[in-house]
């Protein structure tokens, strides 16, 4: 663990090594290390995002996920653009420099609708950061919005096992998420790649061929949480991934990219009640709380049980400061822009 601590890295057969004896004591080390090199890099400062899941309608199908097509019983919702710029002005108004704009893969928002929608937002506020999650589209698209003023996409590589991708994705490919990945980074964006913790099948060697991944790909911002049932999937009777899994996987990714981005996932909240906290201090240092219309929020369910769904967006706001500072961490409303990222020419 000191080697890994020092070089940043290891290889496949260290990695499930170190996996298959994790106990209670190596595991607090772990987490000791990786919030030690997360404070040489980052300090004690946690970014807050405000997060708006814009619509939860969806062309895709994956296994796991509660707004897959297939879902009949999904309410579906589409906000329109001056909801969301309502959405961007309560949350600018609470604080946030940075919008995270997410929704299922929804083609009602073509190209045009986007580009003029985050211009928009830029033009109203201009020294703020736009993030997108509205997963794959064709480098044209990438480019266009990234034009009309969008700094950040984040676009899991969910895992990093061909395998598993494929059993998980039947209406997409392992090489085009991948290939999405790296245009993404080509255009100029500040990337988020990551992955679950505790997928169906998912052994220790696929959790190492994760964090290699991240270590080539070298993203901005990396999204892990474990996997959670949802009752309308076919996964809907497959064990949930554990608090215990979820941390060691953040705690290696602090170490394998320490200059990447890590947040406190909503999914580790309702996994744990203090999950985000325990998060925070094994690596993570970013929140994202949920900016949405309280109208919508039970609907966008990706998963069972999703904390957050009944609160105010001032209410998430006010409840996370407490929680970070509570940890032992001090909120910074700033854009938070990955160290990666600025210090590239
Ligand atoms: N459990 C945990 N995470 C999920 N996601 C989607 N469905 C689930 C689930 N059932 C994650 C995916 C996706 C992100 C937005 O949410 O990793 O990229
Ligand atoms: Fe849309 Fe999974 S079905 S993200």
């Amino acid at each position: 663990m000191d080697r890994l601590y020092a070089q940043e890295s290891l290889d496949s057969d260290e990695i499930v090594y170190l996996l298959d004896r994790l106990d209670e004591e190596s595991r607090r080390r772990l987490h000791t290390l990786a919030h030690q090199k997360r404070v040489a890099y980052y300090g004690t400062v946690v970014y807050l995002r405000g997060l708006i899941e814009f619509s939860n309608i969806c062309k895709q199908n994956c296994m796991y996920c509660g707004i897959r097509s297939a879902n009949k019983t999904v309410s579906r919702y589409r906000l329109q653009p001056d909801e969301i710029l309502e959405c961007c002005r309560e949350g600018y108004d609470l604080g946030y420099r940075t919008f995270v704009l997410q929704s299922g893969e929804d083609d009602w928002y073509t190209t045009d609708k986007l580009a003029r929608l985050i211009a928009d937002i830029k033009r109203r506020y201009p020294d703020i950061a736009v993030t997108l999650s509205i997963g794959e589209r064709d480098d044209e698209t990438y480019t266009r919005l990234f034009e009309a003023g969008a700094d950040r996409y984040l676009l899991r590589h969910e895992t990093a096992s061909r395998r598993l991708y494929q059993a998980l994705h039947p209406t997409m490919t392992f090489e085009n998420r991948r290939d999405r990945l790296l245009a993404l980074k080509t255009i100029g964006y500040q990337v988020g790649a990551g992955f679950m913790v505790g997928l169906p099948g998912q052994t220790h060697e696929d959790l190492a061929e994760d964090l290699l991944y991240l270590k080539e790909l070298n993203p901005d911002m990396i999204g892990i949480g474990p996997f959670l049932p949802h009752q309308a999937t076919p996964l809907k009777d497959e064990p949930a991934g554990t608090l215990e899994a979820s941390l060691d996987m953040i705690a290696l990714a602090r170490l394998f990219v320490p200059n990447a981005l890590i947040p406190a996932t909503t999914a580790m909240g309702t996994v744990h009640p203090y999950g985000r906290e325990l998060a925070l201090k094994a690596g993570a240092n970013v929140v994202m709380p949920n900016l949405s219309p309280l109208s919508v929020r039970p609907k966008y369910t990706l998963y069972n049980n999703k904390i957050c769904t009944g609160d105010e967006s001032a209410q998430c706001r006010f409840c996370l400061e407490q929680r970070i500072e509570g940890a032992g961490f001090h909120v910074d409303m700033g854009r938070g822009d990955s160290l990666n990222w600025l210090s590239s020419p």
